[in-house]
């Protein structure tokens, strides 16, 4: 018996790796994490699948479900919104599975930011403006952020930002940026990115709180940087006609010429 995690992706139905979607199919039972995974991709769950949302259940009560499971010989596909590298909670589950020797896989998906980045039609990585992504968060209720992780901290390196699970803290997360990248650095508010309701607001720093005015809550990503507006970066290298290079070199003792296979 084996429980596969599976990145079910940012909330498109179709945005599931084909990997995901099989895997679904091969389980006859589905764990999912019913606040954000979105209730289409279940349809790809086998007739008579044990489906349970785990968004109302304490830990050991996800557990029981799964040793549940493994008693019964019956493999659990245990859906997370988005990637499951980040923010899902999959670390303490597996975990528990190690400590139990119950066997896992795991299948990634399409985290939210790269969805919002394709909403948005951006690269996060500009040649000369921003090389970096930084996925953060603000402090939540059940979450403090350990020391140094701080939004001034990783603004001070001028790269793009995607801050999650922050847009109640949007006044704040705009104060905190504005010493560092200035009032005019472009922003984009990403709500419910790749859902059929998926809005966005863009702005800059001294005038995206007012342009959303509170008309977001919970799913929705906060993107920051240079990188959002710009026209003004350099073509990359690696297109460029004069660029030797590997798969084009430039001349007859070019040092890539026979390095091909
Ligand atoms: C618990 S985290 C899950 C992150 C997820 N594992 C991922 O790969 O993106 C939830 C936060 O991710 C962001 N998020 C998730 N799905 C989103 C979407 N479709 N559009 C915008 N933000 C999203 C929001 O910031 C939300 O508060």
């Amino acid at each position: 018996m084996t429980v596969h995690f599976i990145g079910a992706g940012p909330g498109a139905a179709d945005l599931l790796t084909l990997r995901g979607r099989d895997l679904i199919a091969a389980c006859p039972v589905c764990l999912y994490a019913g606040s954000l995974v979105p209730e289409a991709v279940l349809a790809h769950c086998p007739d008579g699948a044990r489906i349970v949302n785990t968004a109302p259940m304490s830990l050991d009560q996800i557990m029981a479900e799964t040793v549940a499971a493994e008693e019964a010989g019956q493999d659990v596909a245990r859906l997370h919104s988005g990637d499951l590298s980040v923010w899902s909670a999959m670390g303490e589950q597996l975990r528990r599975l190690r400590a139990l020797g119950i066997g896992y896989t795991v299948t990634p998906g399409v985290p939210s930011f790269a969805a919002a980045a394709a909403a948005l039609g951006a690269e996060l990585t500009l040649p000369g403006v921003a090389q970096s992504v930084v996925l953060t968060r603000t402090p939540g209720r059940a979450s403090a952020m350990p020391p140094g992780e701080t939004l001034a901290a990783f603004a001070a390196t001028r790269s793009t930002l995607a801050v999650h699970l922050s847009i109640q803290n949007l006044g704040q997360v705009t104060r905190d940026l504005i010493p560092h990248y200035g009032p005019d650095c472009p922003v984009a508010v990403v709500w419910r990115a790749s859902w059929p309701d998926q809005r966005i607001v863009r702005g800059v720093l001294a005038d995206i709180e007012e342009r959303v005015a509170g008309s977001m809550e919970r799913t929705a990503l906060i993107l920051v940087g240079p990188a959002l507006a710009s026209e003004a970066f350099a073509e990359s290298c690696l297109y460029a006609p004069d660029y030797d290079r590997r798969f084009r070199p430039q001349s007859a003792d070019s040092v890539y010429r026979d390095s091909r296979e």
